[in-house]
């Protein structure tokens, strides 16, 4: 039996995603008009003897109360919210649940980091774990040599695929292989964060006794409450014969920014050509608006026939495009009007958001700066005629004239 867990963070990691993390758990972001948790939840199906999928962060239980009631029905497997009071880090908080990750006594246990967008190969990465006989496996991507610093960066054996070294986030250059955020252990996982958990806590009662230090000191450093999985535990792991790495050709991003995600559906979109056709919008209809390229559009959305959409664009429920509306590149939030002849381009529109006729909302589509992609987040009205470029809007503001890379608070 094979369980699946994936790390969804909490409120606090999501600063980076904000406006748009004021209104929605960043997990539930829709990407490609699917939560962002729902692309590796709906890989996990794809895994023989999966018997339970646990999303485990710190977010209240309410805010995934709905989305995991309706997944699991949907996949038939029970997908369950496990929450953590406070951060332990994203082997602490595995570690935590130990007990409820373990009562089907499960084999393996594949684990996700919520923020990645990938092709997630399980069944192809579990095959290559149980060859290679260790404790654990690795996801692992080639990446530039300027982007590596920003992961953990690792050494694995040309022939045998054995983890050598292991970095995280190194200052100095490594090797241009990175950690993906997606890996596939033993139970023995549990053991190894056991072990130094218990390491650190005599290494803190050695000193507290050595030196006479305070009770206060002594819990300070020893943090056995929280653990990282990639410094405290795969760092360590390297080179002993426990990890193990799967190299993957296809396409990995990491989604920290909103810049991210509007590339990150894009990705999603163009592999739903081969997995969900059913999901993108096809061009042919006569009666439908014209469409270009990978687009989704929510079965309650209107899309007025003489509109122009696509490439990757996803336009979510109750949405409302106007005659001559133009869309590239963008998500389009629930509730939201774009008016007649307005165009939107690089950019997210936030829920119940409005923008007014002949009116343009567009950006240079550079996902990875941060006015790169224009934001508006959750109701703000662009009025007739006003042009918004590379620029960020926080919620409920009104625009009556035109911006250029300004961040409107
Ligand atoms: N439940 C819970 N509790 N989840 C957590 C916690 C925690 O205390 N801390 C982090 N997470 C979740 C995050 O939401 C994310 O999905 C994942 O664990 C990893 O987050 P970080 O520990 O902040 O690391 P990172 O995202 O900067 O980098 C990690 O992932 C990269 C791939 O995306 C590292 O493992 C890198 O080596 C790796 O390249």
């Amino acid at each position: 039996k094979v369980v699946a867990v994936i790390m969804v963070g909490g409120p606090t990691k999501g600063t980076r995603f904000r406006p748009l993390s004021l209104n929605i758990p960043k997990p539930l972001f829709p990407l490609a008009g699917q939560p962002m948790v729902h692309h590796p939840i709906s890989a996990c199906k794809r895994i023989p003897n999966l018997t339970q999928i646990f999303l485990i962060g710190f977010y209240e239980e309410r805010e995934f109360a709905l989305y995991v009631s309706s997944i699991s029905n949907e996949l038939k497997v029970p997908v369950r919210y496990l929450r953590e009071d406070k951060p332990h880090g994203s082997a602490g908080g595995l570690y935590n649940f130990r007990d409820r990750i373990m009562e089907d006594n499960p084999s393996h246990i594949v684990l996700l980091n919520c923020d990645v967008c990938c092709s997630f190969p399980l069944p192809e990465m579990l095959e290559a774990h149980k060859k290679y006989g260790g404790m654990g496996t690795i996801l692992v991507i080639k990446v530039s040599a300027e982007s590596a610093s920003q992961f953990g960066e690792l050494v694995a054996d040309p022939v045998t695929n054995e983890l050598l070294h292991y970095t995280e986030k190194p200052e100095t250059f490594v090797s241009d292989r990175i950690n993906c955020g997606v890996y596939i252990f033993t139970p023995d996982i549990f053991n190894a964060v056991e072990g130094v958990s218990t390491q650190w806590k005599d290494r803190a009662d050695l000193r507290r006794l050595s030196s006479f230090e305070s009770l206060h000191s002594a819990t300070r450093n020893a943090p056995t409450h929280f653990v990282r999985l990639d410094q405290d535990i795969l760092s360590p792991l390297a080179g002993k014969k426990q990890l193990y790495t799967y190299e993957t050709l296809d396409f990995w991003e990491q989604i920290k920014t909103p810049g991210m995600s509007l590339k990150c559906s894009g990705l999603y979109l163009a592999q739903f050509r081969f997995t969900n056709p059913h999901l993108l919008v096809s061009g042919d209809g006569t009666k439908s608006a014209s469409i270009t390229g990978d687009v989704y559009v929510h079965p309650s959305a209107k899309v007025h026939p003489s509109a122009k959409i696509g490439p990757n664009v996803s336009i979510s429920a109750n949405a409302r495009i106007g005659p001559g509306a133009r869309l590239i590149s963008c998500i389009i939030l629930d509730n939201v009007e774009i008016k007649e002849h307005a165009v939107v381009i690089h950019s997210i529109v936030g829920w119940k958001s409005s923008i007014g006729r002949w009116s343009r909302v567009q950006a240079t589509g550079d996902y990875n700066s941060k006015l790169g992609i224009t934001i508006l987040g959750e109701a703000v009205t662009v009025e007739d005629e006003v042009v918004v470029i590379n620029s960020i809007v926080l919620p409920h503001k009104t625009l009556n004239v035109s911006v250029q890379e300004e961040i409107i608070l």
